[in-house]
């Protein structure tokens, strides 16, 4: 897979300062990416434009040659084909949970890809058990704590097992232990030759799991290391 952002620039509409200023980014299968900078320096305003939720003033964003957009998600088949190979984690991971069980969560994503009962199963005990969610499996996602909801929220998007996975922080509001082995987890993805894209505060994480780091400053993005 080939995501390419070509000049980006974005501002939202109620605010006079750019968000994004001449993005330009080419991310490629295989590699694990990270986003670094200080708050309000344009990480998730890159990922709206990622997840086509956001279009761009000018400039181009692409995925395997295709452009995206807002207007141009509201083709069905594209939507569905976009969506089914990139995977999204929100860094405000409550609006993204809306069934009314946690087994429910999981197994909704994988409903839609509309794969076999069996195994919609086998991947809903596979995460359960992965994301240490097994006791929880019958409560409502709303009433989660925080971290139980960021857990739950990644279980349910790893495990519709996508070609890109695009995290905007995976590891924010969990506990010593949960950081450690959402990391671990992390680092167990990055072999299986996904492209993964994680913003993060945690300058750990960063060191450990990225191929390339990116950091950005008032919505301009630079590349600060190659792999080693
Ligand atoms: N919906 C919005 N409407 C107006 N301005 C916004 C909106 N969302 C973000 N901004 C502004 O755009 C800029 C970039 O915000 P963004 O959320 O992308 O930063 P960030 O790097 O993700 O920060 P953080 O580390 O706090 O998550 C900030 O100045 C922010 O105030
Ligand atoms: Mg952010």
């Amino acid at each position: 897979m080939l995501i390419e952002l070509r000049n980006i620039n974005f501002s939202y509409k109620d605010s006079g300062e750019k968000a994004l200023e001449d993005v330009s980014l080419t991310l490629t299968s295989g590699n694990c990416y990270t986003i670094e900078g200080p708050n309000g320096c344009g990480k998730s305003t890159l990922f709206r434009i990622m997840m086509g939720l956001e279009k761009p003033e000018s400039g181009i964003y692409r995925v395997d040659g295709e452009e995206i957009t807002p207007q141009k998600l509201k083709k069905e088949s594209l939507r569905q084909n976009f969506y089914r190979r990139m995977g999204f984690l929100f860094q405000n991971c409550e609006i993204q949970l809306f069934t009314q069980t946690v087994e429910d969560e999981i197994a909704f994503g994988l409903e839609q890809l509309r794969l076999p009962e069996s195994e919609i199963h086998a991947r809903v005990e596979r995460y359960l058990e992965r994301f240490q969610l097994q006791n929880l499996r019958n409560r409502a996602p709303f009433h989660l704590s925080g971290g139980e909801k960021k857990r739950l929220a990644l279980a349910a998007v790893l495990a519709m097992e996508p070609e890109a996975i695009l995290m905007d922080e995976p590891i924010s509001g969990l506990d010593e232990e949960g950081q450690r082995w959402v990391s671990e987890f992390l680092l167990e993805m990055k072999a299986e030759g996904r492209l993964m894209v994680i913003a993060t505060h945690n300058r750990a994480l960063a060191q450990s799991v990225a191929d390339v780091r990116i950091t950005m400053q008032h919505g301009r993005a630079q590349l600060i290391e190659k792999p080693q």
